[in-house]
């Protein structure tokens, strides 16, 4: 449950970055009277005055340590691309102020490792925005699967497909060294996913990608990427940016447990729409992700909860997408532990 009382003084937010996802943040921030929105900061101008302007008039600027300088500011929303992360981390909590940060927490074990540890020391909040733990179906499975309704799971089976991959994605995304790769940039989402739904320590992670848009990318827009656990336990995720048509929203779940298997078909969440202008599909439940991940933070700052993803579940989601990122490159299984070790923890 979050709380959202007004009788305590409101939680002053800077979102750096104002770029695709930092609307959602946006959006989320202004359904609530327990944050408010100081001012925004995107390296790019035009960006940020656009934002500021869209946002009620707040303050802009290019420079980071202008707006953690700003009077009221006690926390930070990060949405710049992947390989700013880390940096961007560090500076928040050497403000000593609270961070909600995009996935993935960082681009390397190590860098995650680091943001870790200056917010232990900061003793300031970091969450990382694993935003599909808070969309219904993750929140569904999860709940289920700790009711014990399908006993101990012993294999997932995760598919998320889309083809959305142009025209809205700029450079970065499809550069690997800003984004990544693939595997960490949008894989990170289904290998935390699972990883928390199983709730044990991943052991290895074994990928294979195509570039399925077109040879001539230098990611690869699909991916399959099995996890095993211990216990043996596996998951199996499948995930795609190039199918067609470009709207296509298509999500499959599988867990099958000692006892029962679950289902959360995407059929039965599409809601297929036949109005005037022919078939299509509503909305599908789980909009409201970025509005639960805003709520759950918010109280972590005001010290209500904990923050439902923490540094050390972002870092370990990293080592996933590092992981499969090597996997698809070596073409072997990747050990888990390996890349841990490489973080120096
Ligand atoms: N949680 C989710 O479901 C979800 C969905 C999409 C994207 N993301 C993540 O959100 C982040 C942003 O993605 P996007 O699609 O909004 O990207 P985007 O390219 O649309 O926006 C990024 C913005 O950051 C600005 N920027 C770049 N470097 C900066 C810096 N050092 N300081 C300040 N501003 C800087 C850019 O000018 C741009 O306006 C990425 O980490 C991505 O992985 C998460």
């Amino acid at each position: 449950m979050t709380s959202d009382s007004s009788n305590v003084a409101p939680v002053g937010v800077v979102v750096v970055g104002t770029g695709f996802i930092a609307d959602q943040h946006l959006a989320a921030l202004h359904g609530r009277t327990d944050a408010h929105l100081v001012g925004v900061v995107d390296v790019d101008a035009g960006r940020a005055v656009a934002a500021a302007r869209g946002n009620g008039g707040v303050r802009w600027t290019t420079d980071l340590g202008t707006a953690l300088d700003w009077p009221g500011v006690d926390a930070a929303v990060v949405c710049t691309p992947n390989a700013s992360h880390a940096e961007i981390a560090l500076r928040v909590a050497a403000a000593g102020r609270h961070l909600l940060v995009e996935k993935p927490l960082a681009v390397t074990a190590a860098q995650a490792a680091g943001v870790v540890r200056a917010y232990e020391r900061a003793g300031t909040v970091l969450m990382v925005a694993h935003t599909h733990r808070f969309y219904d179906y993750g929140r569904h499975v999860r709940d289920q699967i700790a009711a014990g309704a399908v006993g101990r799971p012993q294999l997932v089976r995760l598919a998320v497909l889309g083809g959305w991959i142009w025209p809205d994605w700029r450079g970065w995304n499809l550069d690997p060294v800003r984004s990544g790769g693939h595997a960490l940039h949008n894989g990170v989402h289904l290998l935390d996913l699972v990883t928390w739904w199983i709730g044990r320590s991943p052991v290895s992670v074994y990928a294979r990608g195509a570039r399925q848009t077109s040879a001539e990318l230098e990611i690869y827009d699909y991916l399959e990427m099995v996890v095993r656990y211990a216990d043996d336990a596996l998951a199996i995720c499948e995930m795609s940016r190039g199918h067609r048509p470009q709207a296509l929203s298509y999500r499959d779940v599988l867990v099958q447990g000692s006892t029962g298997t679950l289902t959360v078909p995407w059929d039965g969440e599409a809601n297929l729409l036949i109005d005037e202008r022919g078939p299509g599909n509503a909305p599908i439940p789980g909009g409201n992700g970025f509005a639960r991940q805003f709520g759950a933070w918010i109280d972590a700052v005001r010290g209500v909860s904990p923050p439902p993803v923490g540094g050390a579940e972002g870092a370990l989601a990293v080592a996933l997408g590092v992981a499969a990122e090597r996997s698809v490159a070596s073409g072997r299984p990747v050990a888990v532990a390996d890349v841990l070790a490489e973080a120096g923890r």
